[in-house]
């Protein structure tokens, strides 16, 4: 079975130890410090903190995906379910939770992977949600903070921004969370900008409400041993320098090595040596599958635009105005780099880190080096 995983967050023996991480997540909670957790895309934030929460056992804790809650009462009701879940956890029994909140009207399933319960909240009065009414829907959650050591996750707390009410959201919850110095608030999010703009903004209510602890790539040397590892239980031998090769196709991006890790994997056999080319047709698998939604992007550009993807792909993101990448690119003018690199960064297919900017994936730049796009 291919031993790698990707595209899930990832605990316990998938878990590439991360002991600097863990201990600072751990000092946090110790010490009741809410934090902002930030990183890139499926750098490894949710796995991180979920799997330094499984090390604390008698830690409760509850985690509400802000991603993708169109409306207030949306996010209202992830709330209530992941309050839910933790009292299942907990040890409450399904019959017990569906009485004693009844007022939710919830419903109990069952997952079908984990086999544990998950409850679905339908509030009968949406239309009366006010940002006001997040006090209420808090309170709870500061008691259970009261009682035993308590940690709320927000996961991709930015999403909130997108939220019609988003400013009146965002105070009140800070008000709230602010009365309750007992339960530990993590925040967690990708999106350089708008987290940015949430914690580090003097105008916003959540500036410098939280420890900053920023989520980069595994150690090469703690993840190559992992990997390796998995290659070996599948007797595969790995050519020296191969993860090497990997670590920088992938960008260090570590749900992106796993990714190929998993296609390299697929691409060889037990007792074999993967080496270069082993990489190569597994690099090609990748492109393969996402081929078509590549060219789709592509074809929404303009030959300028396409340009400037280009030049960052074979010389980097770091200096998209020297006259190295005007020739790598084949753009004239600094200001029209500026010009695209604007829409490019506002349709997601680059992001500005402090060191330049960078594709949404980095096989979508292995893809642009390996085809052959005009422009
Ligand atoms: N400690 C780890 N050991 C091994 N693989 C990991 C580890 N952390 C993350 N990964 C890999 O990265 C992928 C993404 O992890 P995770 O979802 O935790 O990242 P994230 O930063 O929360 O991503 P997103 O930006 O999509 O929310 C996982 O599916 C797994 O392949
Ligand atoms: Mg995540």
């Amino acid at each position: 079975m291919n031993p790698f995983t990707y595209g899930v967050v990832v605990t316990g023996e998938h878990f590439c130890p991360r002991p600097a991480l863990v201990k600072t997540l751990h000092g946090n909670i110790a010490s009741r410090q809410n934090c902002v957790i930030r990183g890139g895309r499926r750098m490894g934030k949710t796995s991180a903190v979920l799997e330094a929460l499984r090390g604390r056992k008698k830690t409760g804790h509850m985690l509400v995906n802000c991603w993708g809650k169109t409306s207030l009462a949306g996010f209202v009701e992830a709330i209530y379910e992941s309050f839910l879940s933790y009292q299942s956890r907990k040890g409450l029994s399904m019959e017990k939770i569906l009485q004693a909140f009844a007022h939710l009207r919830p419903k109990a399933s069952v997952d079908p992977q984990s086999g544990a319960p998950t409850f679905s909240i339908d509030l009968s009065d949406r239309n009366h949600i006010r940002p006001r009414s997040l006090e209420k829907v808090l309170e709870p959650i500061g008691e259970e903070g009261k009682k035993t050591t308590f940690v709320v996750v927000f996961d991709e707390f930015q999403s909130l921004m997108q939220l019609k009410e988003c400013e009146a959201v965002i105070a009140t919850l800070r008000g709230a969370i602010q009365l309750q110095p007992e339960v530990t608030y993590f925040y967690l999010g990708s999106m350089r900008n708008e987290m940015d703009e949430l914690f580090n903004n003097p105008n916003q209510p959540f500036f410098k409400s939280a420890a900053a602890i920023t989520v980069g790539p595994i150690r090469r040397k703690t993840f190559s041993d992992y990997l390796q590892d998995k290659f070996a239980m599948g007797r595969r031998k790995l050519k020296a320098g191969v993860l090497e090769e990997i670590f920088d196709l992938a960008q260090d991006v570590t749900g992106d090595v796993q990714q190929l890790c998993s296609e390299v994997w697929n691409s060889s056999h037990r007792g074999k040596t993967v080496d270069e080319n082993t990489i190569r047709s597994a690099l090609n698998r990748i492109h393969q599958t996402e081929n078509e939604s590549n060219s789709r992007i592509i074809d929404l550009l303009t030959p300028g635009q396409v340009r400037v993807l280009m030049g960052i792909a074979r010389v980097g993101g770091r200096h998209p105005t020297s006259i190295e990448f005007l020739n790598a690119s084949g753009v004239g003018q600094p200001s029209s780099v500026a010009k695209a690199l604007q829409r490019l960064t506002r349709e997601g297919i680059l992001t500005r880190g402090v060191d330049g900017y960078h594709f949404f994936s980095p096989f979508f730049r292995t893809w642009l080096l390996t085809s052959d796009i005009q422009v």
